[in-house]
């Protein structure tokens, strides 16, 4: 049959935003490390594996198929220390996904300054691959909405790339399939 064509996305934002989370709730449901959001006998066992994700060292690498891609995700580790990585992979790129604890406010800040940092990059600037944002943990008592969000990060400046926010709750995994329907029909 046709191959899938393959797209890589790399997947940025800071540590314990919920990256690693999202990315294990999009394996698809036969992986030994997925039960995820659309099996719901699973739910419990998924939040479980949840709880039981570690801070991602370096980067880690992901891949699952869609019913017309072959993903191959670059989970990066949001440390500080290791944010240098994170421009290696922006060449290769066909998607961004950027996560933000939309209850972080103190480090709202930061996020803002490693957006900006992201988006001047010479390998990004001006470069057409779409970004989906997620206004990750939606369920904490003082989540930001994701306008707020938006809003608090000037996403609405973003005039050379296409972008888009969804909130999310990635232990659950609400709001993720929203997500990936919009990148996958921006990837091109
Ligand atoms: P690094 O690998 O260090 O960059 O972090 P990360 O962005 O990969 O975060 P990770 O997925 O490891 O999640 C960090 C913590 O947040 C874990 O304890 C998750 O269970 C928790 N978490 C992730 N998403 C959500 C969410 O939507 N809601 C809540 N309440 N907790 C979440
Ligand atoms: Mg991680």
């Amino acid at each position: 049959g046709l191959r899938k064509k393959e797209v890589n996305v790399l997947c940025l934002g800071l540590d314990n935003s919920g990256k690693t989370t999202i990315i294990n709730q999009l394996k698809p449901a036969n992986h030994p490390n997925h039960l995820g959001p659309l099996s719901p006998e699973w739910k419990h066992v998924s939040q479980t594996q949840a709880q039981e994700i570690v801070p991602t060292i370096g980067f880690s690498i992901e891949k699952f198929k869609s019913s017309s891609l072959s993903f191959t995700v670059f989970d990066m580790s949001g440390q500080s220390r290791y944010r240098s990585l994170w421009e290696h992979y922006y060449k290769e790129s066909h998607a961004i996904i950027f996560v933000i604890d939309s209850s972080d406010k103190l480090r709202m800040v930061v996020t803002k300054e490693e957006l900006d940092t992201f988006l001047n990059h010479e390998d990004i600037r001006g470069k057409r691959i779409p970004v989906l944002f997620f206004a990750n943990k939606m369920d904490l008592q003082d989540a930001m909405s994701s306008v707020k969000v938006s809003q608090m990060l000037c996403l609405e400046n973003i005039k050379d790339k296409p972008w888009h926010i969804c909130a999310s709750n990635a232990v659950r995994g609400e709001g993720l399939q929203e997500g990936l329907d919009w990148l996958q029909d921006h990837i091109k």
